[in-house]
């Protein structure tokens, strides 16, 4: 494939795409400004996992600036992913700034080095929580023009940019909408992370709402590997990956509960505007076009989550959680 440049490669899905790349032998090229949105210590355990392949290089930078430029025109990468993002729909509320940063300037930054250096291949990271308002299953020829938070916006705002490096400059463009990604080592901002950690300390959980929301959890090796097929199509595409099949907050409490012979200790509190009541992916473009169907079930999956947990409880103790 060449060299392949991944931005955000400390981050859940960045960490876990990288290392199925290093496992087909490809060279990588790590970006990642470690920002502290959540507890460092996570997305520097990733590091070190990746830092242990030698086909894989690592640069503290930020993509906001334009100085990546230097960067990318010194590696020379023949395809770019893009998973570098500010990822939390409620956190965009109080610093839409940062998110515009990196998610809307960082991606142009990105397909600007595209076009000056002759990069043919570009992955794009983006949301099924652009679907609000739409009728489910979600496929991705419905309108998204009304985003209910500055997360979303700024991930609408990604996926045009994209379409129009497409247009002009004939890149190949794959967007992907990623549905509620979880699975070890994922971010101590997402529910399944909070819930087992939470429930196995005897702390509180919150749910916002009463827990019938729900969610189309989808298992991070079925993304990071989705992600990667995305690299043989040529033109411009957006593709939904997801699990296509919902479950509700209170199912998967459920679930960890009996898998941690533990009882969760629920607060509820008011439903944010910014959330969905349910997701849902239509996935027969990804079937049809990557040939690709999610392969984990929410009980194997939150089973393998676990199991990763407690083998790392020693530090993941100190972890900090995040609303
Ligand atoms: N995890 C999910 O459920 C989910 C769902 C839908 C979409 N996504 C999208 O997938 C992508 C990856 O998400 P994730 O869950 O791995 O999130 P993450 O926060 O774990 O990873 C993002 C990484 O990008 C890095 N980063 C942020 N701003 C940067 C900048 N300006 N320069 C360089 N690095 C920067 C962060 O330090 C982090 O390590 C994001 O685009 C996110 O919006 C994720």
């Amino acid at each position: 494939m060449g060299k392949i440049l991944v931005t955000g490669a400390c981050g859940f899905i960045g960490w876990k795409v990288c290392e199925k790349l290093l496992e087909r032998g490809e060279e990588v090229l790590g970006v990642d400004d470690l920002n502290d949105y959540y507890d460092v210590r996570l997305k520097n355990w990733r590091l070190e996992k990746l830092r242990k392949n030698k086909n894989f290089l690592f640069v503290k930078f930020d993509i906001s600036k334009k100085e990546i430029r230097y960067i990318v025109k010194e590696a020379k990468p023949d395809i770019i992913i893009n998973l570098a993002a500010r990822a939390g729909v409620r956190a965009s509320i109080e610093n839409p700034d940062i998110y515009y940063q990196t998610n809307v300037i960082g991606n142009l930054n990105l397909l600007e080095c595209a076009k000056e250096f002759g990069i043919k291949k570009f992955i794009y990271s983006s949301s099924s929580s652009l679907y609000a308002g739409c009728k489910i299953p979600f496929s991705e020829d419905l309108p998204v023009n009304e985003p209910i938070s500055p997360y979303a916006a700024s991930k609408k705002a990604g996926e045009i940019t994209c379409f129009t490096y497409h247009y002009l400059y004939g890149i190949d463009i794959v967007i992907f909408r990623y549905f509620t990604v979880y699975g070890p080592a994922g971010r101590p901002d997402m529910s399944i992370f909070k819930f087992i950690k939470l429930i196995d300390e005897e702390k509180e959980i919150t749910v916002y709402g009463d827990g019938t929301q729900s969610r189309d959890f989808t298992y991070i090796d079925d993304i990071a590997e989705g992600t990667i097929s995305g690299l043989n199509l040529s033109g411009f595409h957006i593709i939904n990956l997801g699990s296509s099949f919902p479950h509700s907050l209170n199912e998967v409490i459920k679930i960890i509960e009996e898998k941690l012979n533990k009882k969760a200790k629920i607060v509820y509190a008011p439903f944010p505007k910014t959330d969905l009541k349910i997701t849902y992916a239509d996935i027969t473009k990804a079937k049809k076009l990557l040939n690709w169907e999610p392969k984990t079930k929410i009980e194997e999956g939150i089973e393998k989550t676990i199991l990763w947990y407690i083998e790392n409880k020693h530090w993941l103790k100190y972890i900090m959680l995040k609303d």
